[in-house]
This record gives structure tokens, C-alpha cells and sequence, in this order.
């Protein structure tokens, strides 16, 4: 039977991440990696995080399931934090934990699709590889266009208008709440203020992605935009994850959103995400999501939480300013927000930045900037140049 099947190409950035380890050059500098790094090149548990697990470990007295809404306490105590006071959405908003962000964007996908089997998912390119298997896995048509200039390192908002113009009435419009992975560019508010009149006129269904709240401006101000979106229609979903700003990668940490027009619909859409949650993965891991919980339940575990995600920012933030100084035609990075920003450049230059100066970045280079110490943009913007990467910002 299985004869029948053709194999999947690897994980291009496990292959890369594999390449790194192996290269002995010292001066080997890893870009492509897609989580945060500290000035030491770890990724190490958060401070808070290990408090909340001691605490878990001495309280937890049971593991008996918890049903596939997960813990009803970690997706409540998340939602002041991303849509600020909820009483405005008294009513409107079922929520459910899920495995990531990654979870809540499968979960999501599949409600649209049970809500409305022909809707189209509206996807800005470049956006996260995974973005348009997931939606399409979950039935989906998938329709991508034109987000960012990688050339200029501008938002194409002609192209944005020219995908939403395209769009039918119910159809979904993905959108990254901050940070955008890839490019790290997002909208300007007027931008967002903009989509949000097509969105309405258009009678579209917001999806936001918001995967790096506090990693961007601030916990508050990367909420902004998804705080706009949900301020101004209906009904609106919301993908969110713990996996990065709580540095939880692989304790699966996230949950589903979804905005209503009242407390009937509530109702109905999370009995409908429960279901399709149950059929899924029955109920999601507990471990992360109640370390979590924890974390912002007590209010010392909460500050330190926050003053450990300021530094990751300001870590994050610190090292675009060094590789912007380091050359005019590197500028652009330093108002670009997010781990990553993505260079122009082929693939050929990509793979000769690997083999001739040991600095590895995705092939469509994305560079992660938490993986590099600032004392290191001299050598990137050498290799950069060496091998003609700045030619097309140079020009702009
Ligand atoms: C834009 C975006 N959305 C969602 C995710 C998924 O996050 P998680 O690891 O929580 O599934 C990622 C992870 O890299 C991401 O970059």
C-alpha cells in the first residue's frame, strides 16, 4: 500500500540547523534557526518558567483529563493580555487550548471550513511556509498574493487591495497579528485601518496569526492591531501562541479565539471547536499550558515573565540596530520588528554565505536576528557584501 506514496522533501531548516552543528569553522554564525537565542547561543527555559514547573510539581495531585477545551484557566488569563478589557466582548469570544499556534491555526481552519465548505483562504506572500498547507489540509481553497517587496523591504499594499479585491463575501483573510515571519515588516496602522474597511465592505472573515506578542514593541503595543481587527467586526478568529514568548517551543503552547456576534453563536462555535478538537488530538498537552496558567496566576511569576520577555526584545531589537549601523543598505532592518527579517537574495547567494563564510540563512533568505551577537553584524554585512546580497538595497 505504501508503495503508493511519494516521500515528503525534508525540513529544509532541520537540514540547516544539522549543517550548522556539523560546520567546524569557530566563526560559524547560525541565522537560521527559528527560535530565540540568547547572547550565549542558548535557548534556555525562562526563569519564570522553571519557578511555574517547581510549583507544578509540588501542587499538580492529579493527571486525570481535562477535556478537549484544555485549561480553562490559561486561555482566560491570556485574554486580557491580547484583547485587552474583555468586557467588550462580553459573550463573544469561545476560546479553547490547543497544541501551538500551529494547533489553533488547524483548529481554526477546519471551523471555517464546517461554518462554510467553499470559503478561499487569503494568504499574503511571503508568509510562514506552513500557513497555506495547514489551512489547505484542513479543505480550504488557498488564494495567495503579493504582501511584501523583498527588493524595496516595503508592505506592496497594491497587492494586499488587488488579493482582498479578489476575495468573495465569507472568504478568510489570514492576517499576522505582529511581527510578521518572514519579513518582519507589518502593517502601518493607517495600513491597518484600511483592511479593516475592505475586510468590512468585503464581508471577510479575519484569521490573525498572532505568534510573538511582546517580541515586537511591547506586549500591549504588538496587541494593538488585533485589538483594532476585533474592535471593528463581527466575527474574527484569533491563532495565538505561547511558544515564543514564554520560550516553550515544544511543550505545544497556544489556543483558538473565536469571536462571535453573541452569546447563542458562542455557544454553538465552541461546542464545534470541542468536537473538532475531539476528533483531532482529544484534548491538548496539559504541561505547558498550566506552567502558563501559573506564571499568570501570581503576580512575582508575571513581572518576572515580563521583564524576561523585555529582554529578549531589547536583545532582539539591539541587534537590528547593530546590523543596520553596520551598513546604509542594511537600514531597513532596524524598524523591522520580530526574530526575523528577510533578505533579497538567491539561492545561490544563500548557499554561498553557508560554504565560503560559515553564516547560514534560509535559502529564501530569512534571517533570524536573535542568532546573531552584535559584534557579529561587521562580519555578516562583509559576507553580505562578498557575496552581493546588498546589490538590490543599494539600488532602492
Ligand atoms: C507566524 C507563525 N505562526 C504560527 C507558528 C506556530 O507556532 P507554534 O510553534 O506555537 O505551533 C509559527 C511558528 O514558527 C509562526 O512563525
Amino acid at each position: 500500500m505504501f508503495e503508493a506514496l511519494a516521500a515528503k522533501p525534508p525540513d529544509a531548516l532541520l537540514g540547516l540547523i544539522k549543517a550548522h552543528s556539523s560546520d567546524p569553522r569557530a566563526h560559524r554564525i547560525d541565522l537560521g534557526v527559528g527560535v530565540y537565542r540568547d547572547a550565549d547561543g542558548n535557548t534556555p527555559v525562562l526563569k519564570a518558567v522553571k519557578a511555574a514547573e517547581r510549583i507544578l510539581h509540588d501542587t499538580q495531585d492529579s493527571k486525570k483529563y481535562l477535556g478537549p477545551e484544555g485549561d480553562a484557566g490559561f486561555s482566560g488569563l491570556l485574554q486580557p493580555i491580547i484583547f485587552g478589557d474583555m468586557r467588550r466582548f462580553e459573550g463573544r469570544m469561545a476560546a479553547l487550548q490547543t497544541p501551538g499556534g500551529t494547533g489553533a491555526l488547524r483548529l481554526g481552519a477546519e471551523l471555517l471550513r464546517a461554518a462554510r465548505p467553499g470559503a478561499t483562504a487569503r494568504v499574503g506572500a511571503p508568509t510562514w511556509p506552513n500557513h497555506a498547507p495547514i489551512f489547505a489540509s484542513a479543505g480550504l481553497a488557498v488564494e495567495a498574493h503579493t504582501f511584501a517587496d523583498l527588493k524595496s523591504q516595503t508592505v506592496d499594499f497594491d497587492g494586499v487591495r488587488a488579493g482582498l479585491a479578489a476575495a468573495a463575501p465569507g472568504d478568510v483573510v489570514l492576517l499576522h497579528g505582529c511581527c510578521h515571519n518572514p519579513t518582519g515588516i507589518d502593517f502601518s496602522r493607517d495600513q491597518w485601518r484600511e483592511i479593516i474597511d475592505i475586510v468590512k465592505s468585503q464581508r471577510l472573515i479575519p484569521f490573525i496569526d498572532l505568534a510573538y506578542q511582546g517580541l515586537g514593541d511591547g506586549l500591549e503595543e504588538d496587541a494593538w492591531a488585533t485589538r483594532l481587527v476585533l474592535d471593528s467586526v463581527d466575527e474574527a478568529l484569533v491563532a495565538y501562541s505561547c511558544d515564543k514568548n514564554f520560550g516553550l517551543y515544544r511543550d505545544r503552547v497556544g489556543a483558538l479565539y473565536v469571536l462571535t456576534r453573541g452569546p447563542a453563536e458562542t455557544a454553538t462555535v465552541a461546542s464545534n471547536v470541542a468536537w473538532l478538537a475531539r476528533v483531532a488530538w482529544s484534548m491538548p498537552p496539559d504541561h505547558g499550558a498550566a506552567v502558563t496558567r501559573i506564571v499568570l496566576e501570581r503576580p512575582d511569576l508575571t513581572a518576572m515573565w515580563r521583564e524576561e520577555l523585555d529582554a529578549m526584545r531589547a536583545r532582539i531589537n539591539g541587534n537590528r540596530a547593530a546590523l543596520a549601523a553596520a551598513d546604509p543598505a542594511l537600514a531597513f532592518v532596524e524598524a523591522q520588528r520580530g526574530l526575523f527579517s528577510n533578505l533579497f537574495m538567491t539561492k545561490a547567494q544563500a548557499v554561498g554565505l553557508r560554504e565560503r563564510h560559515a553564516i547560514y540563512c534560509t535559502d529564501s533568505g530569512r534571517i533570524n536576528l536573535a542568532g546573531m551577537q552584535p559584534a557579529d553584524a561587521g562580519p555578516i554585512v562583509a559576507a553580505l557584501r562578498a557575496e552581493g546580497c546588498l546589490a538590490a538595497a543599494d539600488a532602492a
